[in-house]
């Protein structure tokens, strides 16, 4: 089977170490058209990469005919143009989150697609495939906990860039535990609230940070998220389940514990998302590649997935400005034969 032909689009922070994994780590599928809003940094990787071409105009790079499915790793506001594109087009494509930045356009992509009766977007929400939430479905799948109950969260980053705001740390951050819940709990979450305690000395003026966010699902699960996007500390994302027979921790980031001299045990930070799910982004490229190559096009979150979340956040950032619990607005997925 010839290789899949990709073409990445934005090759920043994401779209950089994505163009890296698809070169060296993952198998059957070559980077053969790359773009950016700048383009020198496309010039510069296409480059680096024997047979690979940039394109300046991120539509041209869409529609070009040697390219057969396309990674989108452009800023969230640029999506749903390219979206459209992808499918207008009818090329699968593997959308970093979030699948557009507000409830309506989000919508608009999982109706146009459904529309097509076909599957061609799927959403980056990586978690999913970490090794230890993979573990940690499997066993609440196969009934190990019994009825779960409780999800604790733990979202934490030693700094984010000057330019974050309140809201973001829900529609970037918080954004990630929605998915996880939908994930694991295989049903949507219908309220969320956002409390604001005390701020952060350290963080910077004007931001609410921490934030916690409580959440309940359709059947009345609870979900409680700890925020904090300025510790200055580590990057640490904890996930503890509850359920009726038992309880399940992921996220320790333990490895190995040194004993050392003078009287000190310990080990080594995560210090960023790129090192702690570095291997899940490598595992969801695979196995979309090989769902793209095998005619299934998507093995992963949905378009749906992507709506649901914007929902879940557009949600959260009234609640972070009311205090109150916000009902989350969806369509009803029936409403939408295909979605
Ligand atoms: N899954 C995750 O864990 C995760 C983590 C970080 C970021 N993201 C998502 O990845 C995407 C990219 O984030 P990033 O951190 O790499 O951002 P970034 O700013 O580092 O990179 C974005 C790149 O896109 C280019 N660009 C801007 N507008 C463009 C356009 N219209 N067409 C083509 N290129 C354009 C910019 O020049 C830049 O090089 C965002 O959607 C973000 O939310 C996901």
């Amino acid at each position: 089977m010839p290789d899949l032909r990709i073409a990445v689009l934005g090759v920043g922070i994401m779209g950089a170490d994505h163009v890296a994994r698809l070169t060296s780590r993952i198998s059957g599928a070559r980077v053969v058209v790359v773009n950016d809003f700048l383009t020198e940094k496309a010039e510069a990787i296409a480059a680096g990469i024997p047979g690979c071409r940039a394109v300046t105009d991120p539509l041209d790079a869409i529609a070009d005919p040697e390219v057969d499915a396309v990674v989108l790793a452009t800023p969230g506001p640029t999506h749903d143009k390219q979206l459209l594109a992808c499918l207008e087009h009818g090329k699968p494509v593997l959308c970093e989150k979030p699948l557009t930045t507000d409830v309506e356009s989000s919508l608009e992509v999982v109706k146009r697609e459904a529309e097509l009766g076909k599957r061609l977007i799927q959403v980056g929400f990586m978690r999913r495939f970490d090794e230890e939430y993979t573990q940690l479905k499997n066993l609440l799948d196969a009934g190990e906990f019994g009825r779960a109950l409780v999800l604790h969260c733990v979202h934490r980053n030693p700094a984010v860039p000057p330019s974050f705001d309140s809201s973001m740390i829900v529609k970037d951050s918080l954004v990630h535990e929605v998915d996880v819940t939908r994930f694991l709990f295989d049903e949507e979450i219908a309220s969320i609230q956002i409390m604001k305690p005390a701020v952060n000395p350290g963080a910077p003026e004007g931001i609410q940070d921490p934030q916690i966010a409580i959440m309940r699902t359709e059947s009345g699960k609870h979900v409680d998220v700890e925020l904090f996007v300025t510790t200055g500390v580590a990057y640490e994302v904890r996930t503890e389940l509850v359920g009726e027979k038992g309880s399940a921790f992921i996220g320790l980031d333990v490895g190995l514990v040194r004993k050392g001299s003078p009287g000190t045990w310990g080990g080594t930070i995560t210090p960023g998302f790129r090192e702690r799910f570095g291997r899940a982004y490598d595992i969801e490229f695979q196995r979309w590649v090989d769902a793209v190559r095998n005619g299934i096009n998507v093995d992963g979150p949905t378009a749906w997935d992507g709506y649901a979340a914007a929902a879940v956040c557009a949600a959260g950032v009234e609640a972070l400005e009311t205090g109150l619990p916000v009902d989350v607005k969806m369509v009803s997925r029936a409403s939408i034969p295909g979605a």
